[in-house]
């Protein structure tokens, strides 16, 4: 299988480019800048068209669309907050101009979103059918989905819900562990809010589950069948680094230090469950949060 992924140089792409190609798959990557000798590169300009870089996609089985400007990596200014949107709608856009320009398009395109999708929620339960928020990530999130349902006219279209992912080296697990391992680590503001995690392991699987399912076009939640709350989540995180995880981060702190990506991104969640995974069959190797977090920490 030939498979293409846009932003394959990063955190989530690099795991599903190393699992595709060790079980012999073809894979190219799409890179802004092609500086890393190790994967096959294709340099593209993701401005919302095709280029002579789409002759990547011709003839590819799969395209994976991971490309866009990091959520977490700047304080949200207003140029920074059209930065995350834009980046995301343009690259989008350019792979759905190419896969309408080559002449065989890929049967299947995966695209990401996030959990962000349904908006701030409290402990009702997100399945795929839940309906959209309101608030900025959600409307990154609509505006992504809608542009890369453009090509589901070509080609089958999934799009990834994906939820707080966890590995050691990178997302958003590693900023975490500082104050843990100080023994100063502990909820962040009431600790009610849920996290919506996935162990990167589980969400590589569930990217290929869906490449090989034929029913899985639409949303597909990316994440672990149990979800935790903040408090939950530390108490775990605690508990697997063999650390205290008392201390409680106060939320008017952390507001003051990343103004509204508090808010977005640490305070609030979602209890978001992968209802469409689970009815397909998809099996997760990491359901609980003490089983992702030991096999994390676990030491080799
Ligand atoms: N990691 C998570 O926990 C998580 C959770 C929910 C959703 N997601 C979404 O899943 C996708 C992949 O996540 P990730 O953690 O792998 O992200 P990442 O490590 O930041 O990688 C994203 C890739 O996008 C490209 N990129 C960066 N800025 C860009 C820009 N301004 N315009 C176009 N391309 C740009 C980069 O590739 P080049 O520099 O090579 O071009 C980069 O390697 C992202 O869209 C993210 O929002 C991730």
């Amino acid at each position: 299988m030939k498979v293409v992924i846009a932003g394959g140089t990063g955190f989530l792409g690099r795991a599903l480019l190393q699992s595709l190609a060790a079980d012999g798959h073809e894979v190219v990557v799409l890179t802004r800048r092609s500086t890393d000798r190790t994967m096959t590169a294709v340099e593209w300009t993701p401005n919302g068209q095709s280029g002579p870089w789409a002759s990547a996609i011709e003839g590819a089985d799969v395209v994976v669309n991971l490309a866009g400007e990091s959520i977490a990596a700047k304080r949200w200014s207003p140029a920074q907050k059209q930065l995350i949107l834009d980046s995301r709608v343009q690259a989008t856009r350019s792979l759905v101009s190419a896969i309408r320009a080559v002449t065989n398009p890929p049967p299947v395109f995966v695209s990401g979103s996030a959990v962000g999708f349904y908006g701030p929620l409290g402990d009702e339960i997100a399945t795929e059918d839940a309906p959209p928020g309101s608030d900025f990530l959600a409307r990154v999130c609509v505006t992504w989905e809608d542009e890369a349902r453009a090509a589901a006219a070509l080609t089958r279209v999934t799009c990834i819900r994906t939820g707080l992912v966890l590995a050691k080296d990178g997302g958003a697990l590693p900023p975490m562990l500082p104050p843990f391992r100080f023994g100063v680590g502990g909820p962040v503001g009431s600790g009610r809010q849920y996290w919506p995690w996935i162990h990167r392991q589980d969400w590589v699987d569930l990217v290929r589950w869906t490449i090989r399912t034929a029913d899985s076009g639409g949303a597909i939640n990316a994440t672990a069948p149990n979800p935790v709350t903040n408090a939950e989540f530390a108490r775990a995180l605690g508990r697997a680094m063999h650390r205290p995880a008392l201390m409680p981060a106060p939320a008017f702190a952390l507001r003051l230090m990343l103004g509204e990506m508090a808010d977005a991104l640490l305070l609030s969640g979602q209890r978001a469950v992968p209802k469409r995974a689970e009815r397909g069959g998809f099996s997760f190797t990491y359901r609980t949060i003490d089983d992702a977090l030991h096999a994390i920490f676990r030491r080799k």
